[in-house]
């Protein structure tokens, strides 16, 4: 795995979470307090991406159809059920302008509707004209620096969601955090199927702004195989060569 894709947790700086948490209240936004059981995950799942970069049940590979890479569960590995954390979505969190088409691939939104103040466009975005009228969003991007999360591709019929969670004070050695974006299983992952999640929110911005229409698959599309004669795939067959 390469080292810029092996960072834990977002990389947020102390006054950008002050300021997230003003707008989330501004927003009358609650976000839910992450469960103990994701609390127990994500602490692992946090030790397997700072020993191992990649955790050993997963793997990354390169797909046909231009769809770059894609990330799967290994033949050989447990199943990872509904409801568990499968990692941080990591990356690099700054405030933007929240205009089509100018993000990374790579970015989410993780408040977004934001106005600036005058001084508050002096802080976060000093080189453009004071604008009231400019919406700004928190983003997230995985685009330079991330974890494997970043390899995980879209799909309408996700088995994996983005949920945004507070990071209580916990017993864990988790630095706690008040909005943090985790990967979650949605419904078993199965060995061999790989990973994916929906990238549309509502205001279904995503694929618009890229001018593509996505290639439709689910998690056995692509299936991983150590045995490729006995398994069926609808597309192609991926070889574990883990
Ligand atoms: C977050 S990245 C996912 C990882 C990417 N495949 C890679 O190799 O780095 C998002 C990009 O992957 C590609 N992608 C993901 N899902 C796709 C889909 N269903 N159809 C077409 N392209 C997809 C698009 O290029 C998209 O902008």
């Amino acid at each position: 795995m390469h080292k810029n894709f092996t960072l834990p947790r977002q990389a947020i700086g102390q006054e950008l979470i002050e300021f997230g948490c003003l707008q989330l209240k501004k927003q009358k936004e609650r976000v839910p307090a992450a469960t103990k059981k994701n609390l127990q995950t994500l602490a692992a799942v946090l030790r397997k991406i700072k020993n191992e970069g990649l955790p050993s049940c997963f793997i990354i590979k390169k797909l046909p159809r231009k769809l770059g890479h894609g990330l799967f569960l290994k033949c050989r590995a447990k199943p990872i059920y509904r409801g568990e954390t499968i990692a941080p979505y990591s990356g690099k969190v700054f405030i933007a302008p929240q205009s089509e088409g100018d993000g990374s691939d790579y970015a989410f939104a993780l408040i977004a509707d934001l106005h600036l103040s005058k001084e508050e466009q002096k802080t976060w975005d000093p080189k453009r004209r004071f604008s009231p009228k400019r919406r700004y969003s928190i983003d997230l991007d995985a685009e330079k620096v991330g974890n494997f999360t970043r390899f995980i591709n879209h799909s309408e019929h996700p088995n994996v969601e983005a949920r945004l969670v507070r990071i209580p004070s916990n017993s864990l050695g988790l630095e706690p955090s008040p909005f943090e974006l985790l990967y979650i299983a949605k419904k078993t992952i199965h060995p061999g199927e790989q990973l994916l999640v929906c990238y549309e929110g509502d205001d279904k911005s995503y694929w618009g702004a890229l001018g593509i229409k996505p290639f439709e698959m689910d998690a056995r599309t692509f299936l991983l195989s150590d045995e490729p004669m006995n398994l069926v795939s609808k597309e192609v067959q991926l070889q574990n060569n883990s």
